[in-house]
């Protein structure tokens, strides 16, 4: 379970986080969306402790992580998962290394063991025969499935998703949300995803949050914000055409 209570960040006098409250029941998705520079990532970064807020808490299994430092901290870290932005693998790391990355810093596994857990893992998302690749020869997609395998290494609680589908195309942006929800439900770890891909929230959230100027301006299930009135609300969702339909006659 994941509690947010009244988190506040500035940088300098931007306020960024003003003082927003949600909680994630364990096992279920949390989808925060929002549009480009609203807070998405700086929201997840309080999640796993790499930001410190200047005000509220952030309580994971009824800790407050915020209040946490190293040891702790680190120790706290190995149970969440975090898929990054962009993906931001290792580039001078095969996918086995990148994958193996955690297990060989955080673990005393064996060789062996770890080579099992790296090829249960590439399995799982769908890889094979790419351990020996280096990014620079993945696609997009293949990257992001890469991503999430180094995130699920050392089978955390909790999983923090920052735009897992920005930049794919939409076949394989739906691919990334079946593997999304295939771990959710294998792993049932507690999970946040921010995006500002509707296609993509309303798949895999079990309850949506729409962050605008620092705040959440709307709250729900999936049907719940297809039926917001809000015009903030209805202009995002509404402003996302589908990207086959994007592309210029
Ligand atoms: N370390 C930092 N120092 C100063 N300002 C920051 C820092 N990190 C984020 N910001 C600012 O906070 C705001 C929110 O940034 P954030 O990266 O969370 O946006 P986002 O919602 O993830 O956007 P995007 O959809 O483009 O990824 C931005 O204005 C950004 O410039
Ligand atoms: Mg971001």
């Amino acid at each position: 379970m994941i509690e947010v209570q009244n988190l506040r960040k500035s940088f300098g006098r931007q306020i960024v986080l003003d003082g927003i409250s949600f909680s994630v029941p364990r096992g279920s998705t949390a989808v925060v969306i929002g549009g480009s520079g609203t807070g998405k990532s700086v929201l997840l970064r309080h999640i796993n402790g790499l930001l410190k807020p200047e005000a509220g808490q952030v309580i994971v299994d009824g800790v407050d992580i915020t209040q946490l430092y190293e040891p702790q901290l680190n120790a706290f870290r190995l149970r969440v998962g975090m898929v990054f932005q962009g993906s931001a693998l290792f580039d001078s790391l095969t996918v086995a290394e990148n994958v193996a990355f955690a297990l060989r810093e955080h673990t005393k596994y064996s060789d062996g063991k770890i080579r099992t857990i790296i090829r249960e893992k590439l399995h799982l998302m769908g890889l094979s025969d790419i351990d020996d690749k280096m990014p620079a020869e993945l696609s997009g997609g293949m990257k992001k499935r890469v991503a999430i395998a180094r995130a699920i290494a050392l089978e955390p609680e909790v999983m923090l998703y920052d735009e897992p589908t920005a930049g794919l195309d939409p076949r394989t942006a739906d691919s990334i949300n079946n593997l999304i929800i295939k771990l959710q439900e294998t792993m049932h770890a507690t999970a946040v995803a921010v995006t500002h891909d509707m296609a993509s929230a309303f798949k895999i959230a079990d309850r949506i949050y729409m962050l605008k100027d620092g705040n959440f301006i709307a709250e729900g299930t999936a049907d719940d914000i297809r039926g917001n009135g809000d015009p903030d609300v209805r202009k995002f969702i509404g402003g996302q055409a589908p990207a086959e339909a994007a592309v210029p006659a």
